[in-house]
């Protein structure tokens, strides 16, 4: 019989702490995340310097709180995996340093696994895969479509030249003047609202399973800039719902297209935004229709967390991918 595999995770590329136990790559012993959505709302978003600070102050707490819920000692740890990007530099470079450092002094085997890697087997910590599959991830940072023909082959069919759909979100949400981050408060805006402005979908060209938010986003901004010249009272909870229309509509049709265009196995989706209830919708209905599995994954682990950076490193390690000494911070780095 194979031996349990349980691989350590840290997680800081953004302003979440976070630092997880997972056992066999799929089974979650701890998953410890301390937010600094707090710190960071009174400046409207992520303030690089503060993310920083707070990872330093909160690894070595979220460390030991890991090892206590998961009831285990480094002894049983078979490897280290850290978010090497891409992300906030600064904020990334905590996580990675603590890695290496606790990979030195413990004699553990060190794996840089990359963001949105994780974002994608957030799945597999719920569903197992089936391949081909195809990945929707949307976050802050993200809005990738990525083929992945087996465990750790990964295949960008398309992304986002311009915003990303968080981004938008957020900056949609602040111009509603509503609290960081965005996303679910327009979320839970739209829900209140009409679907009643025909904002633009941006389809780009025929074939093209690309986005594009940014005229979306200055669609929004014209139309409260009109509002307010005119002396018109905006309805916040009408323009939540027409954004949110414009971007679910792109995102789950191009989802759609690409899934029937490489005939996939399964389509998953990951990242914050796919927590917003309007795409979970429109995607499971894009799909009924098909004989295509859909995976959504429950609620936290959509957003950033460190099981989802164990669950890949879990593939990653049993793969033989190994990072030496030199693992450093990218934040550019690129998924392959
Ligand atoms: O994946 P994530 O936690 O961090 C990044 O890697 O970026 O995603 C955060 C993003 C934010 O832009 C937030 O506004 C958005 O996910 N978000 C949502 C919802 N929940 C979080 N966007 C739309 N609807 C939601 N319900
Ligand atoms: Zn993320």
């Amino acid at each position: 019989m194979k031996k349990d595999q349980f691989i350590l995770a840290i997680e800081t590329s953004c302003d979440e702490t976070a630092v997880a136990i997972v056992k066999n790559g799929k089974e979650v012993l701890a998953n410890i995340v301390a937010s600094q959505i707090d710190s960071h709302k009174r400046f409207g978003g992520v303030v690089p310097e503060i993310a920083s600070r707070h990872h330093v102050e909160e690894i070595t707490i979220t460390l030991e709180e890991a090892f206590r819920e998961a009831q285990l000692d480094w002894d049983a740890i078979d490897a280290i995996a850290v978010t090497e990007g891409p992300g906030l530099v600064g904020a990334l470079l905590i996580g990675v340093n603590a890695a290496k450092a606790l990979a030195f002094a413990k004699n553990k085997p060190l794996v840089g696994v990359h963001h949105i890697a994780g974002h994608i087997y957030a799945n597999r910590l719920e569903n197992e895969f089936a391949f081909p599959l195809l990945a929707l991830i949307v976050s802050g940072g993200h809005t990738e479509l990525v083929r992945m023909k087996e465990h750790g082959h990964y295949e960008v069919i398309g992304e986002t030249r311009d915003d990303a759909a968080g981004e938008a979100f957020d900056k949609v949400a602040r111009m509603l003047d509503l609290p960081y981050p965005g996303g679910p408060h327009i979320d839970r805006l739209a829900a209140e609202g009409k679907d009643e402005i025909p904002f633009p979908r941006a389809w780009l060209e025929q074939g093209s399973f690309d986005f594009s938010f940014s005229g979306l986003k200055s669609a929004v901004i014209n139309t409260l800039h009109n509002a307010k010249q005119r002396g018109e009272k905006i309805n916040a909870a009408n323009i939540a719902a027409s954004f949110q229309a414009s971007v679910v509509e792109v995102l789950s049709k191009k989802t759609y297209e690409a899934a029937l265009h490489y005939d996939v196995k399964q389509v998953i989706i990951a990242g914050g935004v796919a927590a917003n209830k309007g795409l979970r919708t429109a995607l499971n209905r894009e799909f009924a229709q098909t004989d295509i599995p859909l995976a959504v994954p429950s609620l936290k682990l959509c957003t950033d967390n460190a099981a989802m950076i164990a669950a890949a490193g879990s593939v990653a390690f049993e793969q033989g991918r190994r990072s030496g000494w030199d693992l450093n911070a990218n934040p550019s780095l690129l998924i392959k």
